[in-house]
């Protein structure tokens, strides 16, 4: 194992039952020796993970509750503190993709629910925990935005909004905090992980094009450790990610009329309720 400066540390990952924050915790644990404290909604799959980390699963303890309930935020933090817990480094991954559709056709309850978990969870935590992370010698928050943050798509409204609030709100936090405690964005693009379970069955032929321009969850995870080890600021990865990065800075809001231009005629069921008449 090289030395790294996270080595070791305690670090809080949200989302840590599955997909990225599953995967990204086994690597911490493994590789890193880090304790990891995993939260997630689905005791059953947080218990099972412990399980199979075998000889490392003391290393991973866990929470189940859901990341949008401010009050088990400030519990949590004065958990920490009666126990004598120290936090090093929180890892903000928790996550919902509502399904592709038209803004017309969400509910209040829909978009709250969104906004709640892919945005004001990461305030929450932020709010209740920064205090123990700032007593770290090496204090770092690490947001997982998206890709729907840098340039918005048809059929995501609300998710593209929920992240591009998580990415606001992270570039000012970053500021205020600079030489204090290390923040981190990270922007994946199409990731080949279960979020996709709400979405309309996809045919192959979609499923092809989704393929295509999808990360593998393994290759993700380790673009991700290693912007952390280097620190950086901002992180895109994905080829569909940087397509969209880099669309929008040349052509700006025209990169939207663009992508749904090719959405439209591409046929994919996937897409088809978002421009239905
Ligand atoms: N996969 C992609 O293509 C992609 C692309 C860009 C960005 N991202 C972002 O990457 C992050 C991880 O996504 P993923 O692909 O790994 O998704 P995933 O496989 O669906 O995992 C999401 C994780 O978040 C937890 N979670 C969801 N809602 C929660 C809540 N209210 N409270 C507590 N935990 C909650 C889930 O556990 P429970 O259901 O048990 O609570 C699960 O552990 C998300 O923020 C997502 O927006 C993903």
């Amino acid at each position: 194992m090289t030395k790294c400066w996270f080595d070791y540390k305690t670090v809080i990952v949200t989302g840590a039952s599955s997909g990225i924050g599953k995967l990204l915790s086994e690597r911490l644990i493994r590789d890193h020796g880090c304790k990891v404290i995993g939260i997630a909604r689905t005791e059953s799959k947080l218990a099972a993970f412990k399980e199979e980390l075998g000889s490392f699963s003391h290393k991973f303890d866990y929470y189940a509750f859901d990341v949008s309930d401010k009050e088990k935020w400030t519990s949590l933090a004065d958990t920490f503190r009666a126990e004598g817990i120290k936090i090093d480094m929180l890892i903000n991954n928790a996550g919902i993709l509502p399904k592709f559709d038209r803004f017309d056709n969400y509910s209040l309850e829909e978009i709250d629910q969104a906004m709640e978990i892919n945005f004001f969870s990461s305030v929450y935590s932020m709010k209740a925990l920064m205090p123990l992370i700032l007593e770290s010698d090496t204090p770092a928050v690490i947001n997982v935005a998206s890709s729907a943050a840098l340039c918005s798509l048809a059929g995501t409204s609300v998710y593209s909004a929920s992240k591009a609030a998580l990415r606001s709100f992270t570039d000012s936090v970053r500021e205020e905090m600079r030489g204090r405690c290390y923040i981190g964005l990270i922007c994946p693009g199409f990731t080949k992980t279960d979020i996709f379970r709400n979405q309309k069955k996809s045919s192959s032929k979609s499923q092809k094009a989704m393929d295509m321009v999808s990360t593998s969850c393994d290759r993700m995870v380790k673009l991700i450790i290693n912007s952390i080890w280097k620190k950086k600021q901002d992180s895109v990865f994905g080829i569909d990610a940087h397509l969209m990065d880099t669309g929008c800075r040349l052509i700006g809001p025209y990169c939207s009329l663009a992508s749904s231009k090719v959405m439209k005629l591409s046929g994919l069921e996937i897409f088809k309720d978002i421009y239905a008449e």
